[in-house]
């Protein structure tokens, strides 16, 4: 593998050129306008030279630049001139990390498909504590093979994803609803998609860009979701991420109920159970059916109590008492016949990535 390296001017302050052509054995990048590198190669042709490019540290500059589609420099021109899968390594102070700025950076170029590995938990140069540690340079590497292992694992594979909340109308202007924010199934479907699968999203109303890659199939109630999940299938993969409202209002009023009239009684009944009846489906039954269970008590019995009753393959078990509904973190066990696996917190798109690799394995396929 050959590593071509770009210098922010940040970077000079800590490490030389010289010292990094070193390790990389190519000259190393650093001006936007400089004149030997424009000959040799433009900066357009540099952004798109590589399979992946990977940004190590990225810090929260650098990644304020690239979410609002800055290119005051190499770097970040390279970014947004890049067709190529982007990894982020991200390291800052904690304070910085947890900035709503940040956050807000990290969520937005997320939802955009650049990948994010760490940070992580950890004493920091600064002498704070906390998240905004660099990933090991191990986890980046695992990272790196994955995404460039990953391209083609689940090429010839039908995957159906379904994300965020539904809305049950109670007349043209309420409806019921949860908090949802969709971003676990994205990231779902924006690793299956990476991975080489035939990927199709089938989302509640969400705030989030359509993953690239990805068959977008927008709906509002559960009733629509299901008929939409039944018309992908056959699918070899399922995974029903969306938090579907259980009970709809039996009929939805269709003029605006007046506060002047008495207060409803909004008579409810229940909605189809998608991932229930994807696990029965008969002959149309995706070969791999995975659930998500959002408790907030028993966690761990209650996702079992899931696996058994839904009739699906896995359960990736969540406890949404700790605000991870809207979050960009999740902390999930994976449940299945041959037991509980439970993973450290991660990013949302970790855990993706992670599930992908599982289901891949599960399906035969490793990654090289
Ligand atoms: N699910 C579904 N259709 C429904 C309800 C749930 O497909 N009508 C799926 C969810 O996508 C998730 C799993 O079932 O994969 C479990 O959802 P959850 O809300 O945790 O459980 P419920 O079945 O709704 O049960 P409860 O709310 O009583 O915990």
């Amino acid at each position: 593998m050959s590593v071509r390296a770009i210098l922010t001017e940040g970077g000079r302050h800590f490490v030389t050129a010289l010292s990094i052509g070193s390790l990389t054995g190519d000259k190393v990048y650093q001006e936007l306008f400089d004149l030997t590198t424009e000959a040799e190669m433009g900066h357009i042709a540099l952004s798109r030279s590589a399979d992946l490019v990977v940004v190590a540290p990225a810090t929260a500059d650098l990644i304020a630049k690239l979410a609002s589609g800055l290119a005051p420099d190499l770097a970040s021109t390279a970014l947004l001139a890049t067709d190529k899968p982007v990894l982020l390594a991200p390291a800052m102070n904690v304070r910085m990390w947890n900035h709503a700025a940040t956050q807000r950076n990290v969520a937005a170029l997320m939802a955009d498909g650049i990948h994010v590995v760490g940070p992580n938990d950890g004493e920091m140069a600064c002498g704070e504590f906390g998240p905004g540690r660099m990933a090991e340079p191990d986890e980046i590497a695992d990272r790196i093979a994955s995404l460039l292992g990953a391209e083609t694992l689940l090429s010839g594979f039908k995957a159906l994803v379904t994300a965020g909340p539904t809305h049950e109308p109670i007349d043209p202007v309420r409806f019921i609803a949860n908090r949802s924010s969709g971003k676990q199934g994205y990231a779902i479907a924006s690793a299956l998609a990476q991975a080489g699968a035939n990927t199709v999203l089938v989302s509640g109303p969400v705030e989030l860009a359509p993953p690239p890659g990805v068959k977008l199939v927008k709906v509002e109630t559960a009733r629509q979701m299901w008929s939409a999940c039944e018309v992908e299938l056959p699918a070899d993969i399922a995974v029903c991420s969306a938090a579907v409202a259980d009970w709809r209002p039996v009929n939805a009023a269709n003029a605006k109920l007046k506060k002047r009239d008495a207060v409803p009684n909004i008579a409810l009944t229940e909605n189809p159970d998608i991932l229930a009846g994807l696990a029965r489906h008969g002959a149309k039954r995706p070969s791999l059916v995975i659930g998500f269970a959002a408790e907030t008590d028993d966690l761990i019995a209650n996702a079992k109590a899931k696996l058994a009753s839904k009739g699906c393959d896995w359960i990736i078990a969540n406890d949404v008492s700790t605000g991870i509904m809207g979050a960009n973190r999740n902390r999930v066990h994976l449940l299945s016949a041959s037991g509980t696996d439970s993973w450290p917190e991660m990013s949302k798109t970790d855990v993706a990535t992670r599930l992908v690799a599982r289901i891949a394995e599960k399906l035969g396929k490793h990654a090289a």
